[in-house]
């Protein structure tokens, strides 16, 4: 599997870096606050683990499931909501937890269901931000890393639902992958 990486971009000591920076950050912005952290499956899950032992807060975890890439190299227009959160979220400070932030489409459809479900306040935290990705206006609070048009792989990232595994983020070799 570590075959197929071209270049690694962010290994696991610069993930922790941003992990402790963003938790303490939060833990500061949020301070006497309760929020309730929505990670979001599948490619939130290892950067929900570290980064929320680095915020010091009571906090409520939820996961929440929705798809974008359908497997593939690039993001589809169409969201599809896999699984929802069962607690209601009525005036509560909601963070959502990401992996990447890429055309905005999913954070988007995540921000209008929360904010029709009468959510007090809705805060970003993405492990990556690929600004040149975007097909819609809409930004993360906190970010980890810009990263470039590339596609990137591990750490929770991946491609046809390998790679999650990898403990950094890093450049698929472009023989890998054919669409
Ligand atoms: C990826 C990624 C983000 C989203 C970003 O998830 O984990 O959730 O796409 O893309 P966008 O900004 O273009 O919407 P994906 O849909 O691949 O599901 P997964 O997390 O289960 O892999
Ligand atoms: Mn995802
Ligand atoms: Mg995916």
């Amino acid at each position: 599997m570590n075959n197929d990486i071209q270049e690694v971009l962010f290994d696991q000591d610069r993930i922790h870096d941003a992990a402790v920076r963003l938790g303490k950050q939060i833990t500061q912005d949020y301070a006497g606050k309760k929020p309730v952290v929505l990670s979001v499956l599948k490619g939130a899950y290892l950067w929900t683990a570290d980064l929320l032992r680095e915020v010091d807060l009571y906090l409520d975890l939820e996961f929440i499931n929705v798809s974008s890439y359908h497997g593939g190299v690039s993001s589809t227009n169409e969201i599809t909501l896999v699984t929802d959160i069962r607690s209601d979220i009525q005036g509560r400070d909601v963070i959502i937890l990401e992996d990447i932030v890429d055309t905005g489409q999913s954070l988007l459809f995540m921000k209008e269901l929360l904010a029709k479900r009468g959510a007090s306040s809705i805060k970003v935290a993405t492990l990556l931000d690929k600004k040149a990705g975007r097909k819609v206006i809409i930004d993360a609070d906190y970010v980890g890393f810009d990263v470039r048009n590339e596609f990137v792989v591990g750490y929770g990232l991946d491609y046809k639902e390998l790679y999650r595994n990898l403990p950094y983020v890093g450049i698929l070799k472009k023989e890998v992958y054919t669409d």
